[in-house]
């Protein structure tokens, strides 16, 4: 459920039609809607009342302050993967009480700052790590609260690049490991240990590898206890789908009630990591048409967004629905919307049936408020966009389009060059 819908054919999102923000903002920009934010992030934290939870937002999604504010005031945490999501994290006002530290990287600076901001819990993807925060906790006099990130060897049947919890993949510890990994934290004087982490992968749309990790997390809470290491936080992770054209993702609701379900009787607070399932249907990206043309096989419709703005088509053969924003009575054409980038891989939708939309008119990306300005780069010295929110009848721009100065930026050039 979004709220960008039609009235009298013209598209709005909230009580604002997508003209009146393109005239005043320019194009292309993304566009986030206020109230589906809010209803994403309470359907989902709702979905587990009763529950002894802590939803921790993953900025990786989207991490604009408007938005980590916006959520930080509905009571989310932060799930971060790096020293910058951190810092954004801080700023939004987010208590680093609720600031949960994944990442297979980390970077000895990284881990200093979170264990100065004093975070919940570093999620730990390697023994070399597992050493460098035990040793960078001991020299900052700190204690360094621990999980470690087990890579239960479960497949999400999700795209490649974002499946994450198979043993091949590079994340995490597998169980056997990661039982030593317990042992030998057991013995460190500057980590304690608290929780136990996973992450599966991304858009996933059936709840089966969900179960399947957390028996398989269970049966290590198991054999912990028996240790006598008591797990008090259970990490279960992000990935929950979204529908993007006809994927039916379990609702919140199925996807809880089977985690309750399998967790009955375990005494331990659940942390959950979503990141897609809040902001995804939250945002569309708007951009103009700006030429037609046929080529030898194929129609083009060429618009001023390209994949440096939205990256997820190219990348991952990913689907977003293209909707006009006036629906004027256009003929249907079989089209690749394509950018202006000088590459082939450069398109928004491939052989899609589009409205034949001409030169000044507009169409809207659906379902690009997470990954979609996050993934954006500045290739060919093109602007990053702006980025706007709609609350009932306002709007705001929250992120301003960049300039060409802006693309500038810490560029010199040596006194070597004349
Ligand atoms: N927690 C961890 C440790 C993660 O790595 C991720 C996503 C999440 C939570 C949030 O997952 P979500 O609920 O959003 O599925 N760029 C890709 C997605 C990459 C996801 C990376 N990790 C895309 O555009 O589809």
């Amino acid at each position: 459920m979004h709220h960008f819908t039609y009235k009298d054919n013209e598209l709005y999102c909230e009580a604002v039609t997508v003209r009146e923000i393109a005239a005043a903002v320019g194009t292309p920009f993304y566009l986030y809607s206020h109230a589906t934010l809010e209803r994403h992030f309470k359907a989902f934290d709702g979905a587990f009342e009763g529950i002894d939870r802590l939803i921790c937002y993953s900025a990786k999604a989207n991490a604009s302050q408007a938005i980590l504010r916006l959520l930080k005031n509905l009571g989310s945490g932060l799930d971060i993967v790096s020293g910058g999501e951190l810092y954004r994290g801080l700023k939004a006002g987010i208590a680093p009480q609720k600031i949960v530290y994944s990442g297979v990287g980390k970077r000895v600076e990284e881990i200093d700052d979170a264990l100065s901001a004093g975070i919940l819990m570093f999620n730990v993807e390697s023994l070399e790590e597992l050493e460098l925060i035990n040793q960078r906790a001991g020299t900052l006099g700190k204690k360094a609260p621990i999980a470690i990130r087990v890579n239960p060897d479960v497949d999400p049947k999700t795209h490649p690049y974002i499946s994450t919890g198979l043993k091949k993949n590079k994340f995490g510890i597998d169980t056997r490991a990661a039982l030593e990994g317990y042992l030998a934290a057991n013995q460190m004087a500057h980590v304690n240990i608290i929780g136990i982490d996973c992450h599966i992968g991304s858009q996933i749309t059936q709840v089966q590898p969900f179960v399947d990790a957390l028996e398989s997390l269970k049966s290590l809470i198991g054999e912990l206890k028996q240790k006598n290491i008591d797990i008090k936080f259970l990490d279960m992770g992000g990935g929950l789908g979204i529908t993007y054209n006809d994927e039916a993702p379990p609702h919140p609701q199925e996807y809880a009630r089977t985690l309750v379900q399998a967790l009955k009787d375990m005494p331990v607070r659940l942390i959950l990591e979503p990141g897609r399932v809040i902001v995804g249907n939250a945002g569309i990206l708007v951009t103009r048409a700006l030429y037609r043309k046929t080529g030898g096989a194929k129609n083009f419709m060429i618009v001023d967004a390209g994949m440096n703005d939205l990256l997820r088509p190219t990348l991952y053969g990913a689907f977003h629905a293209i909707w006009p924003v006036s629906k004027n009575k256009y003929e249907t054409i079989k089209a690749d919307v394509v950018g202006p980038i000088c590459e082939t891989g450069d398109f928004l939708a491939q052989d899609r049936e589009v409205p034949g939309v001409s030169h000044g008119d507009l169409l809207a990306v659906m379902s690009a408020g997470a990954y979609g300005f996050m993934m954006a780069s500045n290739y060919c010295s093109r602007p990053r966009l702006a980025e706007v929110m709609v609350k009932d009848d306002q709007f705001e721009v929250i992120r301003a389009r960049q300039n060409y100065e802006d693309l500038m930026i810490g560029e010199t050039v040596p006194s070597f060059i004349e």
